[in-house]
């Protein structure tokens, strides 16, 4: 009695009563004789299955007179073994994780750069008002919990955070605009302040979600620098409409714009575009541009990465006098060159969100 033999027997057996197109052979994977015994690999093509197709081939063999056993296995279908041996795929587009919208909020534009000192929280703040004043309801939220500098630029130092009786906090409102800083929460402007991890990230979504902020067209939020925690644990839970990355025309800050716009892209937050701060320096006697840093190199860059330059702030000294002061020069010099650059880039952001 060859395994043939046993085969063909196998192939009278009809499964068409148990809702299979097929033979019991067709199912056969392995098969040994060895001596008396038969060891016989099914596969198995629906779970639940195995008490019927071992009753079958005993059956189909009964009269076979030299199987004395059998011994059956069962093997599972490659869709049946597909999902224990295959990790859980993770569709690429989809976000892990649950973003949420900032009730009243149309718009997030968070202000990031890969570099400290290059004009983040000036841009922030102009920025802000210079949406406002090209006719939009505007929100201003300092996140820098590294060197909050928003309550200085803005006037606000010593303002602290109120609760009202809903218990939200409730922003402080200068030039027209709802303002928060996470300076206001601190002991003194001074104190640094160490967050830790799931500390950080309650200050944060507080700041975002448990405040007053009514209706707002615009929310401009003021990161900190670099590609930390901030803006992990924003991009992970907040909706954000785009980001914004400042940077000055040196070759030290230009190569940290590509580790922030990547960062971003990477947590699926669409970059906006470019501001290059510092751009030039304009004679105040002769009316003529000075290129310090170098001229084009922003674009240059810009191109390569195909990034947006939504616009470009000369160097005046009137901007860090007038800072200090609590005046944002677009308040306080509106027909100045820096300030109409602001306003050029508050029309190219609204125009790209909408
Ligand atoms: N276009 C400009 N012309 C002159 N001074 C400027 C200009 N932009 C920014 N400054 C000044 O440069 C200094 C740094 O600017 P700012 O605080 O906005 O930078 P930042 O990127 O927010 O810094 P940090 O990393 O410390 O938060 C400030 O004193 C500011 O007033
Ligand atoms: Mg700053």
């Amino acid at each position: 009695m060859a395994v043939k033999d046993i085969m063909d027997a196998l192939k009278n057996e009809s499964l068409q009563d148990i809702g299979l197109d097929k033979n019991l052979a067709q199912l056969v994977k392995d098969i040994k004789l060895v001596g008396e015994e038969l060891n016989v690999l099914l596969e198995l093509p629906k779970a639940g299955l195995e008490d019927v197709l071992r009753t079958k081939l005993e059956q189909a063999l009964s009269e076979v007179k030299e199987v004395k056993r059998i011994n059956v296995r069962f093997s599972k279908t490659p869709d049946q073994s597909a999902p224990s041996q295959q990790k859980p795929q993770i569709p690429l587009q989809q976000p892990m994780f649950t973003k949420r919208k900032v009730p009243g909020v149309r718009h997030i534009v968070v202000v990031g750069s890969g570099k400290g000192g290059v004009g983040k929280s000036t841009v922030s703040a102009n920025l802000a008002l210079a949406l406002k004043k090209i006719g939009y309801k505007v929100g201003l939220l300092d996140a820098d919990i590294y060197g909050p500098s928003i309550p200085t630029m803005l006037g606000l130092k010593g303002q602290r955070v109120t609760v009202n009786e809903r218990n939200k906090i409730v922003p402080a409102e200068k030039f027209d605009m709802k303002v928060l800083s996470i300076g206001f929460m601190l002991p003194s402007e001074d104190t640094p302040v160490i967050w830790r991890g799931p500390m950080l990230m309650k200050a944060l979504t507080q700041f975002l979600f448990d405040v007053e902020w009514g209706d707002l067209d615009f929310l401009v939020m003021d990161l900190p620098p670099g590609t930390g925690d901030v803006q992990l644990t924003l991009a992970q839970n907040v909706e954000i409409s785009g980001a914004i990355v400042v940077t000055t025309p040196q070759d030290v800050a230009l190569a940290d714009v590509r580790k922030a716009t990547s960062m971003f892209k990477e947590v699926q937050i669409p970059v906006l575009g470019v501001v290059e701060n510092m751009a030039y320096f304009v004679c105040p006697e002769t009316g003529k541009r000075y290129y310090i840093f170098g001229k084009g190199r922003t674009a240059e860059f810009a191109a390569a990465y195909n990034l947006k330059i939504l616009g470009s702030i000369p160097i005046d000294p009137e901007v860090a006098e007038r800072s200090d002061q609590g005046e944002p020069v677009v308040v306080s010099r509106p027909d100045s060159e820096v300030s109409r650059a602001f306003i050029g880039i508050a029309k190219l952001v609204a125009q790209q969100l909408g």
